[in-house]
């Protein structure tokens, strides 16, 4: 079923478990994502990036292909359809419109009191709709082709202003993770997760989960992270299979063979991630 994700993550807060946000790409990538988590009967939340939506054709075509497959596929699982680093108010509202049952705006560039105006206006268009929003405090790093760029961590002050004056439903706060797969050691401030857990009223989103290993992701859940999204591990792990697939069968022109070629890759790494809700190691 089709659900916000305010439900599953306030569960999820308390029994301390992570629910993952997997972002998608098309439609092989949403189907896998919504038959695994089925199969291991766990709320999914499928992140959709503006770059993903224009790639596949727009809100509508993302919207209508997520609840179609639900439908067609008879998913069991709640899911959410989420609008992934909204870059602007309207960004959201068309999200909101073509009937994405969650949104998140990524305002964490401008000084706070820019951020938190901005928010206030999709927090109340979203709760006319029973939508969930999300937003950024604090900046995320990256890694790209241009190398590491570490981002500056938020603190508790800022946070529980943020969260109060906005009535935002999860807050994403940089604590120390980088979008894209960073292999080294990176600083995540633990305590600061810790904190933000027991202050905070609302779950707490960490993005830039690619890269970390299973202890590293088990640590944030037992430090109080709820909602892991991970984009990049999941397109490495597509990628091998893909490559592998082709390079053992040169002559291959079928489309889905080579597109689903990735799919039990994409779906282990799946299994990977959600491992990490189990106790022990
Ligand atoms: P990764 O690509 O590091 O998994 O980050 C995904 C993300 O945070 C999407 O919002």
């Amino acid at each position: 079923m089709l659900v916000n994700s305010r439900k599953m993550l306030e569960k999820a807060k308390k029994e301390k478990k992570v629910v993952y946000q997997f972002n998608i790409n098309n439609l092989e990538w949403t189907r896998s994502i919504l038959e695994e988590c089925d199969r291991l009967k766990v709320p999914v939340i499928l992140g959709a990036s503006e770059g993903a939506i224009k790639y596949m054709g727009g809100y509508d075509v993302v919207a209508s292909l997520c609840y179609s497959l639900i439908t067609d596929l008879e998913i069991k699982t709640d899911v959410c359809l989420h609008l992934d680093h909204g870059s602007s108010v309207e960004s959201c509202i068309r999200a909101i419109d073509a009937g994405f049952n969650s949104v998140m705006l990524d305002m964490s560039k401008k000084p706070l009191k820019e951020n938190i105006e901005l928010t206030k206006e999709v927090v109340k268009y979203a709760k006319n709709n029973n939508v969930s929003v999300e937003a950024e405090i604090g900046s995320m790093g990256s890694i790209s082709g241009k190398g590491l760029e570490i981002g500056t961590n938020t603190n508790l002050k800022d946070c529980l202003t943020f969260v109060e004056e906005t009535g935002i439903d999860s807050v994403a706060a940089a604590v120390g993770t980088v979008h894209g797969i960073y292999r080294g050691e990176l600083n995540i401030d633990y305590k600061l997760i810790e904190q933000l857990y027991e202050n905070l009223n609302v779950p707490l989103v960490l993005h830039g989960g690619s890269g970390l290993d299973s202890e590293t992701l088990r640590k944030c859940r037992e430090a109080g992270v709820t909602k892991i999204n991970i984009n990049s591990d999941l397109q490495e792990a597509w990628s091998k299979g893909v490559r592998s697939y082709l390079e053992e069968n040169k002559d291959v022109i079928d489309p889905r063979k080579i597109i689903g070629s990735g799919v039990a890759a994409l779906k282990e790494m799946i299994d990977i991630k959600i491992n990490i809700n189990k106790d022990g190691k």
